[in-house]
């Protein structure tokens, strides 16, 4: 592959200058709302609530955001923003405690009321050509706030009501402010998506220009420029991450990159030799695969203890992925795939100067060991944006579009201690699984599908015989952020089929099981 000349002059070295901030004030949804403003091709920031005036200049945003929170703006100690940021002449928009705040900062009411509005209703829109430009004049939207605005001063205009809540939204008269009551950003408000579009393009005069080609192509030219003609070393686990970060790299700096995939003999069937394919397919790249599986075996052997087995696996992969990436030669450089909700959770996306990063899982505590600087491509990124621009970097489907794994592998999918034995036995019984799903057409319906298998023998029968083996659990789940998950309601023929062709094939399991436990109070891995 060879990346295009980045040109300067084009839209991409201005993506960022059209940019809507999200000041958080501890809304469960303030990365949706992100999303929702980048979807619109716009890029957009969370930033902490109690962000400055003079920090939000800096940024020179085109419109700011106020998100929802759990808390009442009458409370003691209740987050606040700074008030000077309404007189700054950029349109404001406040959701739900958003729009209380502003509400209160103009002298109106905010109360808990008895008739609060929790989930769906719908609201009546007063003919505007703005915010609710084309929306039709009644439509479904979201509640979740006890508190309403009950009373506002005479600068405001009410803009939408519900049979319970007389002021659903608003704007400011003269000053480019509006608020709603309800949540514009989750899908139960069918036309949410449509009003936020409403706020980013037409109010705040937004063209959309952020694309994830500009972004490659700004992030490619970026990267080329800061390493110069120093050497990169870039971690491979198989996950979509690593690969995109592997992807860019290779665009920017093609042979002054060198990727290391440690192959500690807990991963899936098939998984060291598909990276090693994809890779020397795709990218001509200085590929260093470490063999490590008997030194993580030889770790392992006869631990149970689940928080034992990480623990020595994060350590064995630091020791194996240190003794190669001190043979690689003038490497300044380590990329990894931090991705803008680490970021988030961190603390340090909240405009920071000097804050700290949580290191990616699998690599974690290298660099400072190492004395790498970090070079981190994907931290402005949310999940879907990565596979998105994976496409666009021309990966594979298949390697986009995978469920995530996790570093310590079938090591917490294989209970009790681990032999080799008793690994081959769970990847033959999750390939399976896999295949299944993917046959059925249900992989991109799903979020993560596995097999687990369990310390646990129990009698069957086959044939005439008498027979006392293993138990396999399949694991399948749905979900957004994988901080909550159900269990995926597969059809039983699809279920019959997995149990069936395990029962079969897999030599030494007698029993199948699938796991209808929700996350939480269970974990989405059993271990
Ligand atoms: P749990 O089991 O906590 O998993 O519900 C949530 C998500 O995190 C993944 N996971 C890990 N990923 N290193 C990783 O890179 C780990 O140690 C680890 N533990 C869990 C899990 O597969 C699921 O996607």
């Amino acid at each position: 592959m060879t990346a295009p000349a980045p040109d300067h002059n084009s839209d991409a070295s201005r993506i960022s200058d059209e940019k809507i901030l999200v000041l958080d004030f501890g809304s469960q949804y303030a990365q949706l709302i992100a999303r929702r403003v980048r979807e619109q091709n716009v890029y957009c920031e969370i930033v902490r609530h109690d962000i400055s005036v003079e920090r939000i200049a800096a940024h020179n945003p085109r419109g700011i955001i106020l998100s929802g929170g759990p808390s009442s703006v009458y409370e003691e100690g209740a987050p606040q923003c700074d008030p000077g940021i309404f007189a700054m002449g950029i349109p404001v928009l406040g959701i739900c405690y958003g729009m209380q705040l502003i509400c209160q900062a103009f002298g109106g009411q905010v109360k808990n009321t008895s008739q609060r509005e929790y989930g769906h209703a719908k609201i009546s829109i007063s003919p505007n050509e703005d915010l609710f430009g084309g929306l039709p004049s009644e439509t479904d939207v979201w509640m979740s706030h006890g508190d309403q605005v009950t009373n506002v001063t005479e600068s405001f205009e009410p803009l939408a009501s519900t049979s319970t809540c007389p002021i659903a939204a608003m704007r400011h008269k003269e000053l480019p402010l509006y608020a709603m009551q309800f949540h514009p950003e989750v899908t139960h408000t069918p036309l949410g998506f449509q009003i936020l579009r409403n706020f980013v393009i037409s109010v705040c005069d937004c063209e959309g220009l952020w694309k994830l080609h500009d972004f490659a192509q700004q992030t490619i030219a970026e990267i080329r420029e800061r390493v110069g003609d120093n050497r990169v070393i870039c971690g491979l686990s198989g996950g979509v991450d690593s690969a995109v970060v592997a992807a860019l790299l290779y665009q920017a700096i093609g042979p002054q990159l060198s990727c290391i995939l440690v192959d500690n003999g807990l991963l899936r069937k098939q998984e060291a030799e598909s990276v090693i394919a994809e890779f020397t397919k795709h990218f001509k790249t200085d590929l260093h695969v470490v063999d490590a599986k008997d030194q993580f075996l030889k770790e392992l052997a006869g631990i149970t203890e689940p928080q034992e087995k990480r623990r020595r696996i994060g350590y064995q992969f630091v020791e194996c992925f240190k003794a190669e990436a001190l043979k690689i030669k003038d490497a300044k450089f380590l990329a990894q795939g931090t991705l803008y909700p680490d970021v988030i959770e961190s603390g340090a996306a909240l405009d920071g100067p000097a804050a700290t990063i949580k290191l990616h899982h699998n690599v974690g505590g290298l660099p400072k060991e190492l004395g790498f600087e970090l070079i981190e491509p994907l931290r402005d990124l949310f999940k879907d944006e990565v596979r998105k621009l994976g496409l666009e970097l021309g990966l594979p489907e298949d390697l986009v579009w995978r469920h995530p794994f996790p570093g310590p592998g079938l090591a917490v999918r294989c209970l009790s201690d681990i032999t080799e034995e008793k690994l081959s036995v769970l990847r033959e019984a999750d390939s399976i699984v896999v295949s299944e799903i993917k046959a059925a057409g249900l992989y991109r319906q799903t979020s993560q599908a596995f097999a687990v298998l369990l310390p646990v023998q129990s009698v069957g029968v086959m044939g005439d015989a008498r027979t006392y083996e293993n138990a396999v659990a399949v694991r399948c789940v749905n979900t957004d952020d994988f901080m909550t998950a159900t269990w995926s309601y597969l059809p039983y023929e699809v279920l019959a089929r997995i149990s069936t062709r395990i029962i079969n094939e897999v030599k030494g399991v007698n029993r199948v099981c699938y796991d209808i436990s929700t996350k939480p109070p269970a974990t989405i891995e059993w271990e």
